[in-house]
């Protein structure tokens, strides 16, 4: 079964636009910790968020919390910096998925380079740790070799250029056939970025995945309709999915 990790860093930006510092007297809100137990309470199989170098939405406080009080899989997105490393070692997410991170970007907006020397020693240290490690790549068979040969347990297919484009078909070929070499190379497969009510079924070509991790939109819907019901939309969303 397709199993869905809830985005919260969104929830973080709503409240960071106006609690910056933690002001005395003020209850910062709305509170990701308690988005996680609403996403968890209707069936959600995981948490995911994103800290930043920038700490632009969740921040240490926030992860510390989120270990402590969630009851499904915390999944650390995260970039390869040290001190962010050993943020992570310390922590102990169930899973940590390495992406790239560019300051002046609005959200992670390409895959990571799976070549670069510094990346199989950061994995062989998580997971020392314990931690399972996933890396957030693009649809490219050379980083699926990659990270197969990097050491990575999981990939997760970045698909916003798939949720981006007029015409999808050939995005979607790429995460095909990505995803065949990935578990063919004994990898396993997530995905996720861009991803929403209306593009969710397409990806239902895509074999193998066992992840889907979704923020914004869920965020978005979960304005007009509360959190509950946006998280419940898109698990009846996932259920066409044939495995
Ligand atoms: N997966 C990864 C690795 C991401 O960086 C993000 C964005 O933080 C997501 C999934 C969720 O993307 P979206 O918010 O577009 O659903």
């Amino acid at each position: 079964m397709l199993q869905l990790g809830v985005n919260i860093d969104h929830v973080a930006t709503l409240r960071q636009a106006r609690y910056k510092s933690g002001q005395d007297g003020m209850s910062p809100e709305p509170d990701p910790v308690a988005a996680a137990a609403e996403a968890e309470a209707v069936g959600a199989h995981g948490i995911t968020v994103h800290l930043r170098e920038d700490r632009r939405h969740i921040q240490d406080s926030d992860v510390h919390t989120l270990r402590k009080t969630i009851r499904t899989r915390l999944n650390l997105e995260m970039a390869d910096v040290p001190e962010i490393v050993a943020i992570a070692e310390a922590l102990k997410p169930d899973e940590v998925c390495i992406v790239p991170e560019r300051r002046a970007e609005v959200t992670t907006e390409g895959g990571l380079n799976v070549t670069v020397k510094s990346l199989p020693r950061t994995i062989a240290r998580l997971r020392n740790a314990g931690i399972v490690v996933s890396l957030f790549i693009a649809p490219n068979l050379k980083q699926v070799r990659a990270a197969a040969a990097a050491g990575a347990q999981f990939i997760e297919l970045h698909t916003g250029a798939y949720a981006n484009a007029r015409d999808n078909t050939t995005e979607l070929k790429r995460l095909v056939s990505a995803a065949e070499l990935a578990h063919g190379l004994g990898l396993r497969v997530n995905a996720g970025h861009g991803l929403n009510y209306r593009n969710i079924t397409g990806t239902f070509a895509v074999p193998h995945m066992e992840t889907l991790n979704i923020g914004h939109s869920i965020v978005s819907r979960a304005v007009f309709v509360g959190l509950r019901q946006a998280v419940a939309e898109m698990l009846a969303a996932m259920k066409g999915y044939p495995g």
